[in-house]
């Protein structure tokens, strides 16, 4: 078979990426002339199905063959998995954003469960620990505080949309990026991640700019104005922030922007600015402006209270975030007297909230708008043990712990990026030599890999618990435990 055939598939597993699998014979995709009957019989084969779950039957489309397995798209349901349930979005199966809101919520936690357990094995080799179960998230809906949309000038039109007589407009979108094809993006009407007023922003903001034939930004000439929208909500108070991220500075149309938005959704708290004159694709400016309000919103995880600024990194269920930081400091089993480091420290979330139960803490970061932020949460929090300091951990940090001659933690709590720690990282954690190491993760492949080397540095994986931060997506945040032997 080639690449564009289809096939059907009896699905038995779920794998890496919320994958079903469909275990098959070799021959029937991949034949080898060279062997006999009996051997070819014998060649397993695996096929990786975007769409699909176990317990489904689908013809699925081939995208790639390899010698060791292959990957495929479910084009059609012949059997539905028990397991499935109805999507509530009506953009479901064309945004990417919450794939799996078509698979009953207890299955996602139990896959995503078994995706650790897989992953450790894998990965690191890593078997012998306790597995305490996923925490679910209170909101299955309406649960993140940050929602960020593109502009585009490549609208992807749904095959509905292609089978009216209508004549629809393909030069402008806001929305979500269609997955894998990073030029076109789908206009979003309604979403279910945020609030029922992001729809309605997003709604007025793109009115607003295609009433105005505003030009949108374009990564293939790298001209036009407008690149992102992000939105930013508190759980806790009304605050609500409205970031446009441009490619230039235009103060009149920006203003008239500000004063309609204002007029039509008034809940709007604070409008940003944010230019962004590089070529890279991110929503994250040079500098900004602050068009109205404070610049910022504040939020409350446990009983801290924190400024989130524009740019600043900030977990995006704040509900859980108080379970994912609470499964953290009942990890680390703090009694008051221990010196803690905070790697990857952002805002100075967990440092503030594991405050109360730590002599002192030394928390380290290499962004500067985090730090500042940082330093403001603690002082509005009234937390004076904790200092921030500005490092960069993707090399070695033990000059900074020296210079500023810095006491040895006993507990190091390291929540990194997605790309996890750099090895460098994992060798200064080892030569400073703390009794235990909590570790929080937003990616289990990169922990696994991370982890499996403070094991061979004489550490112990003692428990892990995973905590549902992102319902409807195949995404997992972890927690684990180690102690040196
Ligand atoms: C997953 S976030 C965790 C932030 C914080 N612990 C929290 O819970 O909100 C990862 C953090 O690592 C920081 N970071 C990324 N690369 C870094 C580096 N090379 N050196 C220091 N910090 C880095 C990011 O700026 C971000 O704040």
């Amino acid at each position: 078979m080639k690449k564009g055939d289809t096939i059907e598939l009896r699905i038995t597993g779920y794998a890496f990426e919320g994958k079903g699998v469909a275990k098959i014979n070799k021959s029937l995709i991949k034949p080898n002339p060279d062997l006999t009957e009996a051997e070819r019989r014998k060649e397993n084969y695996v096929v990786f199905v975007e769409g699909a779950y176990p317990g489904d039957v689908v013809v699925a489309q081939l995208r790639k063959i390899k010698g060791s397995f292959a990957e495929a798209k479910a084009i059609e349901i012949v059997k539905k998995s028990v397991f499935r349930t109805e999507p509530r979005c009506k953009h479901f199966g064309v945004c990417g954003g919450c794939k799996q809101q078509d698979l009953r919520y207890e299955k996602q936690l139990y896959f995503k469960q078994q995706q650790v357990k897989e992953v450790f094995k894998h990965i690191g080799n890593l078997t012998e620990y306790k597995f305490e179960d996923i925490i679910p998230s209170e909101r299955l809906y309406f649960y993140r505080n940050k929602m960020e949309f593109s502009f585009a000038v490549k609208r992807w039109l749904t095959p509905e949309e292609i089978g009216t007589d209508e004549v629809i407009d393909r030069s402008f979108a806001l929305g979500f990026h269609i997955p894998r094809i990073y030029d076109k993006v789908l206009d979003i009407e309604e979403c279910y991640l945020q609030s029922d007023v992001t729809s309605d922003i997003v709604n007025f903001t793109r009115d607003f700019f295609k009433s105005k034939n505003t030009p949108v930004y374009s990564t293939e000439t790298h001209t036009g104005f407008l690149r992102h929208l992000v939105i930013r909500v508190s759980h806790h108070s009304k605050d609500l922030m409205v970031n446009l991220v441009t490619s230039k500075e235009d103060d009149v149309l920006m203003n008239e922007y500000k004063e309609k938005l204002l007029e039509k959704i008034p809940e709007v708290t604070t409008v940003i600015n944010n230019i962004n004159q590089k070529k890279a694709s991110i929503a994250v400016g040079d500098y900004e402006k602050v068009l109205h309000g404070p610049g910022y919103i504040s939020d409350k995880i446990g009983k801290y209270k924190f400024r989130i600024s524009a740019n600043s990194f900030f977990q995006t269920n704040t509900l859980q975030a108080e379970k994912l930081y609470g499964t953290a400091l009942g990890f680390a089993n703090l009694s008051g007297d221990e010196v803690v480091y905070d790697l990857y420290s952002g805002a100075g979330t967990i440092s503030i909230f594991v405050s109360e139960y730590a002599k002192k803490i030394y928390a380290f970061e290499n962004v500067i708008s985090a730090l500042e932020d940082a330093e403001q949460n603690a002082k509005m929090n009234n937390i004076n043990n904790v200092e921030f300091i500005g490092a960069d951990l993707y090399k070695t940090f033990i000059p900074v712990v020296e210079e500023k001659q810095l006491p040895k933690p006993d507990v190091v709590i390291i929540d990194p990026p997605r790309s996890g720690m750099h090895k460098n990282t994992v060798k200064d954690v080892v030569a400073l030599n703390p009794g235990r190491i909590v570790y929080v993760s937003c990616n289990p492949t990169t922990q696994a890999r991370d982890v499996a080397m403070f094991v061979s540095k004489g550490y112990k994986l003692i428990k892990m618990r995973p905590v549902d931060m992102f319902p409807h997506t195949y995404h997992i945040e972890n927690v684990a435990l180690l102690e040196k032997i």
